[in-house]
């Protein structure tokens, strides 16, 4: 038996080190969530494939790791405004030429599902007008382009909790979530069309395509990429979030708990000795 008061004061640092460790509270899918993948990657697949005027070379898009962890890394900021490394493509992707971005954001984070984001981004397609590629005055339609690019075939999409709100807009003050992804390669090319419009899959680009619900599909470039690639301007590199400062409380406890174990078992039982 070990003396009560002792007992007591183990029982006080067992508590704390699980009060730290369950402080991180993220109700959000990490980038690796087959379910969010699948929302991300059906949502857009199906309003690329129910354009209006149709089109003939629209590509499928699949789910790109590198393009997920960029949109991650942005997401960590908590800011809404568009991610200032995009310019500086090798610092956004490992290999594209090119990379787009969409960002959503609301408060509180329960406002969040893939499916609202992309209803915001997708319903400017009311103030787009094909014919003329012109946004009606006042407008955006950015989003709305980016998402039927044509040859935009990759997608990565991540959302994260702002505890502390998202900077640069009107609910900043409140507890909010932000909501990116990046497109590959880029849309909203200088004065482009988003895509040609025709018979589904008569313009698909390179050979070997199948058309699956108006989409053009290739094997090859649907083929998921792994690349072992981390952007050096990542928040989780650099600062300690407080999933991290979580971690430090939880080792921190568990060091004094050493000691105080060690100390108390010496104290009390000056004979007895064990390994650790
Ligand atoms: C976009 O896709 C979603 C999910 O399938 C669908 O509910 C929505 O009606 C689509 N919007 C347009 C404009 O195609």
């Amino acid at each position: 038996m070990r003396p009560p008061h002792l007992q007591g004061f183990l029982l006080v640092v067992i508590c704390l080190g699980s009060y730290f460790g369950s402080s991180e509270n993220n109700p959000f899918p990490d980038i690796t969530d087959e379910k969010f993948i699948n929302d991300c990657v059906r949502i857009h697949n199906d309003n690329r494939s129910s354009v209006n005027p149709p089109a003939s070379n629209m590509l499928y898009m699949t789910w790109d790791e590198g393009l997920a962890v960029t949109a991650r890394a942005w997401a960590r900021h908590c800011v809404f405004e568009h991610n200032i490394y995009l310019r500086d493509v090798r610092r956004v992707h490992p290999v594209f030429s090119s990379v787009g971005e969409n960002i959503w954001a609301g408060a509180p984070p329960s406002t969040f599902s893939v499916m609202k984001a992309m209803r915001l981004w997708v319903n400017e397609d009311q103030y787009y007008k094909y014919e003329s590629n012109v946004c009606q005055q006042g407008k955006m339609c950015g989003h709305y382009t980016q998402v039927v690019w044509a040859t935009s075939y990759k997608v990565g999409c991540a959302v994260q909790i702002c505890p502390n709100g998202v900077d640069k807009t009107t609910f900043s003050g409140q507890i909010g979530a932000i909501f990116v992804c990046n497109y590959a390669t880029a849309g909203n090319m200088n004065g482009m069309l988003p895509y040609q419009t025709g018979t589904a899959c008569s313009a698909c680009e390179g050979t070997n395509n199948q058309c699956q619900a108006k989409l053009c599909r290739n094997s090859e470039r649907d083929k998921q990429k792994s690349y072992n690639w981390t952007p050096d301007w990542d928040p989780a590199l650099t600062t300690c979030g407080s999933s991290c400062i979580a971690i430090l409380a939880n080792r921190f406890a568990a060091l004094l708990l050493t000691f105080v174990t060690a100390f108390g078992v010496h104290r009390f039982y000056p004979s007895m000795f064990f390994y650790e």
